[in-house]
């Protein structure tokens, strides 16, 4: 049983029946290594955010082995998948913050099953500690209407990072930021990740921010091309 983290072998996945079915991914081999921080790029329409749904366990497999953190996905159960979700960080390019919600408990929300933290207190203070971790201390009782785009990604990152996952993924997680935040955003990102040996596979088609990893993979067509 291969022991990385994410490890996809000969992975296909096609959307649309009968005369309307369409491939999007293609013997697809990928594998991410403890620690590893991995960029996939490739340009738009590629596949790149079908495939990271389907290693986050939010879409059912068709063909091939999807392995993420010791857990087969091809033909798992729905209960197989949710208990999956919860060990995985999610990270989207919309931050996707509740705007009723301050930062602080943002992030608390991400706790509420976890059982180290049962009470509202306990999850409120380690909220604060990852905000503070994120540089956003000052900013835990404030909505995110009020924040700019790379503090709201900030939260996003602690809310994703908050409960301990075993792995981050991150879909286009700096298209909506200028060149400086969006680049203060992934460095963030890389040096939390590495401090925990957590790893990251990260879609992104900013070029500017490519040599933050430790490996590009490129996409073309559903495929893996280098
Ligand atoms: N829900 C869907 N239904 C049908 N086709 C889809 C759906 N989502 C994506 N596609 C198609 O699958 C291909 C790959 O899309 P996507 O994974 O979003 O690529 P990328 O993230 O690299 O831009 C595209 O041709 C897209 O139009
Ligand atoms: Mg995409």
């Amino acid at each position: 049983m291969p022991v990385e983290p994410v490890h996809l072998t000969n992975v296909g996945f096609a959307f649309g029946d009968g005369a309307l079915r369409r491939p999007v991914l293609r013997e697809l081999d990928l594998t991410v290594a403890a620690g590893e921080v991995v960029l996939l790029t490739g340009p738009s329409g590629s596949g790149k955010t079908t495939l990271l749904t389907l290693i986050g366990a939010l879409r059912a497999m068709q063909s091939g082995s999807c392995m993420v953190l010791g857990q087969e996905l091809l033909g798992a159960s729905q209960a197989a998948r949710v208990a999956l979700r919860r060990r995985i960080g999610f990270i989207f390019q919309n931050h996707n913050l509740l705007g009723f919600l301050t930062a602080a408990q943002n992030v608390a929300m991400s706790l509420e099953l976890h059982p180290d933290f049962g009470d509202d207190a306990a999850r409120f203070a380690e909220a604060e500690r990852m905000l503070g971790r994120v540089g956003m201390t000052e900013f835990a009782s404030v909505v995110p209407a009020k924040l700019s785009g790379g503090q709201r990604q900030r939260v996003a990152i602690a809310r994703a990072l908050v409960a301990g996952p075993g792995l981050i993924l991150a879909d286009e997680p700096t298209a909506a930021l200028d060149r400086q935040s969006g680049r203060d955003v992934v460095e963030l990102m890389r040096d939390l990740a590495k401090r925990s040996g957590m790893p990251i596979l990260l879609v992104t088609h900013d070029p500017r921010i490519l040599d933050v990893a430790d490996r590009v993979v490129k996409m073309e067509d559903g495929r893996v091309v280098g």
